[in-house]
């Protein structure tokens, strides 16, 4: 009943949306929706459907290529490259009619007993090559396209898999528009459909622990495929996985605490005044009814409170301008804020295609199909999964670069305080302390038993990117012992 309101709220706010394509983007002018999902499922235009090198549905589902390139600069290994394991690879979906999961799985550095962890970007629709190759890849783009070894690689701490989801997201794709996913029960069984058939190519990594990260819009992605791993162990449904926590930066989880939090955040940084902020909190309880009837599973109430609560977002930003919503200290330039065209351009190369077995796949960096195709999960609150997972001693970190706006450090610190759990009456007076990198305070750290929130210092959106050896450190002592203590033992000691 409560939806007939909502809807006319919703055709009202279609009018006043902006149009800016983003990492977790601003809301779209909705597009012939129907017409896209026909047309395009990162089919280019021109390429006939049937012309699918890959689509072989009696071979293996996961083919895998061993990469070799080129990449300049010392790795940092004892390891030669050659026997440095960098693979990509193409997995045809289980359970979808012909989707396939693009991924790279690069081996660790260090060595192999490291855990395996796997990224994903958000969007919704964004490839995770973007963090490969401007976070914690083990390697950038010179301009001059020549591959530069990361000394903040996260593959010097884990084996690093990188997964290109949805279906239809970078290299991802599939012919048959059935395969498009609207939900994280979409996305999360994908996800572990790979997972399975990933662990049953490298066996080897079976007993490895595993950790799923990510950012930004995978703040959803990443409790369900958590918990989907979590259930497949459980009820064991495949291979068991060792499956020890997962990692959020910068991301959405708990939309309404986290849209309630633009506009204190936004005063708090001086990006608006205290007028502003009360006129644009009149926005708010609208909002949070949206969210509070959209729940975990609405669908029209998801899909009003998404246009409802995005002109809360979009009123700030009117105000802050040509401010880069992912760093408040910067300007917004080019369509995703900051220059990613080296990234297209070094995948556009014949060379590389060849390498990644990728034929004539479009990439897209970020697909505004699926972004679309996602609108009614958005505003889900996928924080009521995160708790049962902390009682069976999953471990859960959320962290946050101090100058995005998005996703702030605050809407997050302010669901991890307020969610119920068994360790929350010690969590919650846990003090703030000093996380520190080399005696400097690189971010500000509160902890108890398997929940941590890490704001990091001196960093936007995408942590990696602006503080690749925090953040590498945060993975390193996350994974191997604890956030409070360096795990960097003296060599004397590493027998
Ligand atoms: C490309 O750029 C890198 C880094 O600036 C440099 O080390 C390398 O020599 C350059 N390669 C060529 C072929 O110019």
């Amino acid at each position: 009943m409560a939806s007939v309101p909502l809807l006319a709220l919703f055709s009202l706010t279609l009018l006043f949306l902006p149009s800016s394509p983003q990492l977790l983007r601003n809301p779209l002018r909705p597009r012939k929706f129907a017409e896209t999902l026909i047309t395009s499922l990162n089919l280019l235009p021109g390429i006939p459907q049937i012309e699918d090198d890959h689509l072989d549905l009696s071979g293996p589902r996961l083919v895998e290529r061993k990469l070799d390139l080129e990449i300049l600069g010392d790795s940092g290994s004892d390891v030669s490259i050659e026997n440095l394991g960098h693979h990509a690879g193409y997995y045809r979906v289980e359970h979808t009619h012909a989707a396939k999961m693009f991924y790279f799985f690069f081996e660790s550095r260090s060595g192999s007993s490291d855990p395996v962890v796997l990224w994903l970007t958000g969007g919704p629709g964004c490839s995770s090559e973007l963090a490969l190759f401007y976070e914690n890849g083990p390697f950038k783009i010179a301009d001059n396209m020549s591959l530069i070894w990361n000394d903040y690689g996260w593959d010097k701490a884990s084996n690093l898999i990188y997964v290109d989801q949805p279906t239809g997201t970078g290299f991802s794709y599939s012919t048959d528009p059935r395969d498009i996913r609207f939900n994280e029960k979409g996305v999360s069984d994908d996800v572990y459909d790979f997972l399975q058939a990933f662990f049953k190519e490298h066996p080897s990594y079976s007993e490895n622990e595993f950790y799923i990260t990510g950012e930004s819009y995978a703040g959803h992605y990443i409790p369900a495929v958590a918990e989907r791993v979590h259930r497949g162990n459980k009820e064991k449904l495949g291979l068991p996985i060792n499956f020890k926590g997962f990692a959020i930066g910068n991301g959405l989880t708990d939309p309404a605490v986290q849209y309630n939090s633009y506009t204190d955040y936004a005063l708090e940084m001086g990006v608006i005044s205290q007028v502003q902020h009360d006129r644009i909190n009149k926005l708010v309880p609208a909002c949070e009814l949206g969210i509070k009837l959209c729940g975990s599973s609405g669908l029209v109430a998801c899909l009003a409170s998404f246009f409802l609560c995005n002109s809360v977002f979009t009123s700030v930003m009117a105000i802050a301008g040509d401010m880069n919503h992912y760093d408040i200290r910067k300007k917004c330039e080019g369509p995703l804020c900051y220059d990613f065209s080296n990234m297209d351009k070094f995948l556009n190369k014949k060379s590389v295609r060849d390498a990644l077995g990728v034929g004539n796949r479009k990439f897209v960096s970020c697909s505004p199909l699926v972004y679309e195709a996602m609108i009614t999960d958005w505003m889900r609150n996928l924080e009521v999964g995160i708790p049962a997972l902390l009682e069976d001693g999953i471990k859960v970190l959320v962290y946050a670069g101090e100058y995005d706006l998005i996703c702030n450090w605050l809407g997050n610190f302010r669901w991890v305080n307020s969610m119920e759990w068994s360790g929350r009456p010690m969590f919650d007076p846990a003090p703030m302390e000093p996380f520190s990198v080399d005696g400097k305070e690189a971010g500000q750290l509160k902890t108890y038993g398997p929940l941590s929130f890490l704001k990091v210092h001196d960093a936007g959106h995408m942590v990696p990117m602006d503080q690749p050896k925090a953040s590498l450190e945060m993975l390193k002592r996350w994974t191997k012992g604890s956030l409070k203590e360096n795990v960097d033992v003296p060599l004397a000691a590493d027998m």
